[in-house]
This record gives structure tokens, sequence and C-alpha cells, in this order.
């Protein structure tokens, strides 16, 4: 695995790749699009119809782009930004970034990571609970005055010591574990490679550990690597007793195999904040009470957003002023 940055002698930018102008690429939280307006003077990034004029213009004037897993800086445009040193990401995810893009240019590629490790852990175990114990199905079920028309609800799921397995067993992979291991989980988890000392059940693939446990939480990275890592078979794996919960991203299921699933009872039931082509979720999900539907709110937290808000910056501050990153990328 190579380093991507500061520890990397070969990535630290040379001053004139630090003196030119910011780039936003794509919308950010409101507050760190007005600073780089006002404090950095960025330029923004227009849409396609309008690009071509916009890079002739100034293309290589720009040193730095800000942007965020939701757009992301492809291979194509580190190209038409011949001068470009830095991408620096809001968001531990990167999958819509062509790393390999940027490290073939020396361009030097940062994200947020651990400030948000908490508050995705929180919502996934939110999840949990709420696809298991049906709060979100039950809440309508009282709005709609079914409570006294229909009497109780039906019986849902215990979650306290059910077996759980966790698909990427990284930060936020392990901040859920921890979690759940207070709810007296039994814990098992599939990467690439096994955990050396890891206290959990290590399985070699996603499809043998969906089928020795109760409920599948999907916290892996996106990108190629791991695309459709959880496919029909991995599903079918899991059963029409289990749970799938994913805050990740939606790349990493195949979400119509899933969607068919949760229709026709070959699984119980899911929780998702992430879907395959967001803000777009499936019609058909819409109408299932045994889903949980989330638009994408993990790190969605007024601390959290703010701690990513500052490292973003912070690691744009460090570039422009030594040309190395705070928290770089490694592959
Ligand atoms: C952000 C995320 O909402 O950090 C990530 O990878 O998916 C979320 O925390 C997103 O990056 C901001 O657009």
């Amino acid at each position: 695995m190579a380093t991507v940055g500061a520890t990397e002698s070969s990535a630290v930018q040379s001053d004139s790749n630090r003196t030119g102008r910011v780039l936003r690429v794509g919308p950010l939280k409101p507050s760190l699009m007005d600073t780089l307006a006002g404090d950095y003077d960025a330029l923004v990034l227009p849409d396609v119809a309008e690009r071509d004029e916009f890079l002739a213009r100034h293309g290589e004037s720009i040193t730095a782009a800000v942007t965020s897993g939701r757009t992301g800086v492809d291979a194509t445009l580190i190209e038409q930004l011949p001068n470009l040193g830095a991408i620096v990401h809001f968001g531990v995810g990167y999958d819509t970034t062509d790393v390999d893009a940027a490290s073939a240019r020396g361009v030097v590629v940062s994200n947020t990571p651990d400030v948000l490790t908490d508050c995705v852990a929180d919502l996934a175990v939110g999840l949990v609970i709420d696809a298991l114990r049906q709060v979100s199905f039950n809440d309508r079920y009282v709005r709609a005055g079914r409570w006294a028309a229909e009497g109780n609800s039906p019986l849902t799921s215990q979650v306290t010591g059910k077996r759980v397995g966790i698909i990427g067993l990284g930060r936020i992979g392990s901040a859920i574990a921890d979690r759940l291991t207070g709810f007296r989980c039994s814990i098992g988890y599939h990467n690439r490679n096994e955990i050396a000392d890891s206290p959990y059940t290590y399985s070699p693939t996603a499809a043998g550990l969906a089928g020795s446990v109760d409920i599948l939480i999907v916290a892996a990275s996106g990108g190629s690597g791991t695309k459709h890592l959880v496919d029909s078979d991995v599903l079918d794996a899991l059963g029409p007793q289990g749970y799938l919960v994913n805050v990740a991203r939606g790349s990493v299921v195949d979400q119509d195999a899933l969607v068919e699933r949760l229709a026709d009872g070959r699984l119980a039931g899911a929780g998702l904040d992430v879907f395959a082509d967001e803000p777009s979720v499936p019609e058909k999900l819409l109408g299932l009470d045994n889903v949980v539907l989330l638009p994408h709110v993990g790190s969605g937290t007024v601390e959290t957003r703010a701690a990513m808000e500052a490292l973003t910056l912070q690691n744009l501050d460090q570039f422009l002023a030594n040309g190395t990153l705070t928290t770089p990328v490694t592959r």
C-alpha cells in the first residue's frame, strides 16, 4: 500500500503548485461553501455545459480542489487541471475521486476520518434497533390512528443477544462492534484480510459471514473493490430471518437483489442510509414497512459536520502552507 501525501517526500508539492486558485467541486456544507468563497476566493466548477469555457479560462490557475464523496474529482477533471496539487475531501469516503489518476500525477488527496466515526456508528445501531423493533413503522402506526382502530401492532424481533456480522471492520465497523457488544451481541466480520488480535470472528467470505449471523451491517468503503460485495448469494445466505443495515455506500450492495428480497420475504428487513443512485430511492422500497429509509445522514449532526468542516479546512490550509496534508488518504 502506497501512502499518498505528507509521509512521501515525492508527494510534497512545490511552491508553484500552491500559489494558485482553490476550486470547489460540487455542493458542500453551506458554511464551508461560504468560507471557501469569502476567505479563499474559491472558484466553483460549473455544470458540464459551461465547463469547457471555464476550464479554458481558469484551468491552469487551479492548484487545490475541495470536494466531497458526493461529487469527487474524476480522471477527466484531474487531466483538465494541469497544475492541480491537492484534492481535499469533506467526508471520509472518496470513492468518486480517481485516486490512482491523482497519485499518477503526484496530486495528494485527503479525507476527514475519525471525526465522524462515532456519529455513523451511533446511526448504524439506531438502524439496527429500528429495523428489528420497527420503531419507524410503529410511529406511523400510531400517527395513522391504527393503534386505536386495530389494537396492538405486531410483535417484533429482539436486538439484545443477536449475532451480528460486519462487512468492513475498519474505524466505523469497529465502533459499531463496540456498541453492539454492549447489547450482548456476538460479532463476526469480513474484511479482505483477517485482523490480527481482533476479538471478533473472521469470515473469509461475505457469504460465509452472512450465513452465520442474524444482522449483516455494511461498513466497508465504496469503490470498484467492493462493488456488489453484498450480492444475491450473500443476501440469500442472510435469509428470510436476516436483516441488512447499510451505512457505507449503496454501491457495496446489489440494490436490485436487495429490493426483490425485501419485497417477497426472502429477507426479514433492512435499515438503509445509503443507496445506489442517491438521492433516488427505488419506488418499491417506499411501500415496504420492513425497511427503514434514511437520506444519507450518518455523519449529519451539528457537532460532527462542524468537526469535518474544520478538518477539511485544516487540510486545505496545510496544503497551501507547505504542500502537505493533515489526514492524507493511504491506499
Ligand atoms: C458525508 C459520507 O455526508 O463521509 C462520508 O463519506 O458519506 C458522509 O459523511 C458526505 O461525504 C458529504 O457529502
